[in-house]
């Protein structure tokens, strides 16, 4: 049995690029490395989280400001993080997260224009100094993304918004790469294949450290 420590990861991106794929190849290369993994996703992972995430994505409430957006979730996210994923990782388990602070980052900074500043003051107050070990981001242009996204299902709240807001999205995630080295830009614009390629490359080396 591997004793190592489990790491927390997180996927990031815009809607359409192909988060859901993915997180189940990277949970299916962690376990045949011997690990149990964790997956989970925001807004959600808890029962508080899920309901917080149901307000969230309800299109009936669309005169919700965009600090109120924030600070659910902030939430439904402190919740999270001292409800489950402290504990799996303190449990010797790797975690694998569809989302986390990197998309409030993204479509609360950058979206809806509240700006960074404003999320890391949420970010240091809700989590500390706790941060994932790294984040991989799926970048795709946004056109291709949204009609992935909305192919097969009803649009919720953010979906809803226009391919302007989900342009700022994008370039904010982007943004993200240059300020800590826990991130992974993967293009996501290719087959499954060649963006399978490039995930298990890189989780090969996360699991051979
Ligand atoms: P999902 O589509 O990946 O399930 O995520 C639900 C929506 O929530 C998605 O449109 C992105 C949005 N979101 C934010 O705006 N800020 C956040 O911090 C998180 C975690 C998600």
């Amino acid at each position: 049995m591997n004793t190592r420590p489990g790491k927390f990861i997180t996927v990031e991106g815009v809607e359409g690029v192909g988060k859901s794929t993915n997180i189940n190849l990277m949970a299916k290369l962690i376990r045949d490395a011997g690990h149990e993994v964790l997956l989970t996703r925001e807004p959600g992972g808890t029962r508080l989280g899920e309901r917080v995430r149901q307000i969230l994505l309800d299109k009936a409430e669309d005169t919700m400001s965009p600090m109120t957006e924030l600070m659910l979730m902030f939430a439904a996210r402190a919740q999270h993080v001292e409800e489950l994923i402290k504990p799996a990782l303190a449990d010797g388990q790797w975690v694998v997260c569809d989302r986390f602070t990197d998309s409030s980052y993204a479509y609360q900074g950058g979206g809806r224009g509240l700006g960074d500043e404003t999320v890391a003051m949420l970010e240091t107050l809700a989590l500390g100094d706790f941060r994932p070990d790294l984040t991989l981001i799926l970048d795709l242009d946004v056109a291709t993304g949204l009609s992935r996204a909305t192919a097969d299902a009803e649009a919720d709240r953010f979906e809803s918004e226009e391919r302007a807001f989900f342009e700022k999205v994008r370039t904010a995630f982007l943004d993200r790469v240059a300020t800590s080295d826990r991130y992974r830009l993967i293009d996501a614009s290719g087959n499954m294949e060649e963006v399978q390629a490039q995930i298990t490359s890189l989780m090969t080396e996360v699991l051979s450290k």
